[in-house]
């Protein structure tokens, strides 16, 4: 399927060659006092991998937020094929913007089948009253659309768990689901956050050579990812956000050779092991935690003659205790957001 530029078509699919696909300007987003993203202007055009790497915390869900309709930036613009995104993200899927979460997203008690099933809904014609007649126009949708759904799986190389719940899919492949599910929407620019989080590097390389074989179906491809070496062997093109600002922009050398990046990264992993963003939050925490135990043992120490003086010794440690149960929750809480997972929850992440 191609799309007349021309017409200004905002139809989904392959796109003309070096048509600017995704065209982002001046993108800011603030949340109160805090600017998030700040005048941030990004393009994709067609037959592009294009990597957006930064710190954590740099902003890079944020933008991806801010592309796909979960949040309306508070100044910029967004266009997708030329023509402005509506601010609401099933609109956004579909015009044709398609993308996967950084904490997976998935209907948790479907099938594998279901979930990709679900994914096709802005592309099937079929209305609410031919699903409730079911009359033959619905069955060849339907057919239509299983058919689809069943090559997609077979593409990201889940076929053979159609009937799984997905659930029970390892993580690596509910990554791929993600992926497949999006690729159901038939969009002409797929937006990756952090797809290989927590795989293995046999699975980080699978993952590589699939987003290779998503760019040659004609679908362009925004990825975020803190894994270096995936970065640098697929995109065409990098932009690096460093407090919510873009700091570079240039192809893999650039990117690398640029001081202002290896600063900015300076004190993080380049290529972060899995679920080290989890691990070193939990570190800090100890760390905290110990640090103000310390404080607080040499306090009643040093104090004990002063009754008067304990107080603020416990107070400190009841701190310290009480920050790192917040922490565990927070982890319980992420933890089962990632199980129950549905694209209809409109999270920021
Ligand atoms: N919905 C929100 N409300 C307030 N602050 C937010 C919200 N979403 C993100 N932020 C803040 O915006 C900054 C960027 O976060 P994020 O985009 O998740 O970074 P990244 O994806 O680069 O790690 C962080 O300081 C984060 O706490
Ligand atoms: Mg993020």
């Amino acid at each position: 399927m191609t799309t007349d530029t021309t017409t200004k078509d905002a139809t989904p699919g392959a796109a003309v060659p070096g048509e600017t696909v995704l065209d982002a300007r001046g993108v800011t987003m603030r949340f109160g006092g805090l600017t998030a993203v700040r005048g941030v202007d990004l393009t994709v055009n067609a037959g592009e991998i294009v990597g957006l790497i930064g710190p954590n915390g740099a902003g890079k869900t944020t933008f991806f937020n801010c592309l796909t309709g979960l949040y309306i930036p508070t100044e910029g613009e967004v266009r997708y094929k030329g023509n402005v995104l509506p601010p609401k993200s099933f609109k956004v899927t579909a015009a044709g913007i398609a993308r996967t979460f950084q904490n997976i997203r998935l209907f948790a008690n479907m099938t594998v089948l279901e979930n990709v099933l679900v994914g096709r809904h802005t592309r099937t014609k079929e209305g609410f009253w031919s699903a409730v007649l079911r009359g033959p126009g619905f069955h060849k949708a339907e057919k239509a659309s299983r058919d689809r759904a069943m090559e997609l799986l077979q593409f990201v190389g889940l076929d053979h768990k159609s009937e799984h719940l997905a659930r029970n899919l390892p993580y690596g492949e509910q990554r791929k689901l993600e992926i497949a599910r999006a690729l159901a929407s038939e969009p002409g620019l797929l937006l990756l956050d952090e797809p290989t989080a927590g795989m293995n590097p046999q699975e980080t390389r699978a993952t590589e050579e699939l987003v290779f074989a998503i760019r040659d179906m004609g679908i362009a491809v925004l990825v975020i990812e803190h894994d270096m070496r995936f970065i640098f062997n697929l995109c065409d093109r990098v932009a690096v956000l460093v407090q919510g600002e873009k700091l570079v922009e240039g192809d893999s050398a650039t990117v690398q050779g640029d001081e202002r990046v290896v600063a900015a990264y300076l004190g993080e992993p380049f290529e972060n092991a899995p679920g080290a963003e989890e691990v070193a939050e939990v570190e800090a925490a100890e760390a905290h935690a110990e640090t103000a135990a310390e404080t607080a043992a040499e306090a009643d120490a040093e104090t004990t003659a002063e009754a008067d003086a304990e107080t603020p010794a416990e107070t400190t440690a009841q701190t310290a205790e009480a920050d790192a149960e917040t922490t565990d929750e927070t982890a319980e809480a992420d933890a089962e957001t990632t199980t129950d997972a549905a694209p209809g929850k409109e999270n920021d992440r």
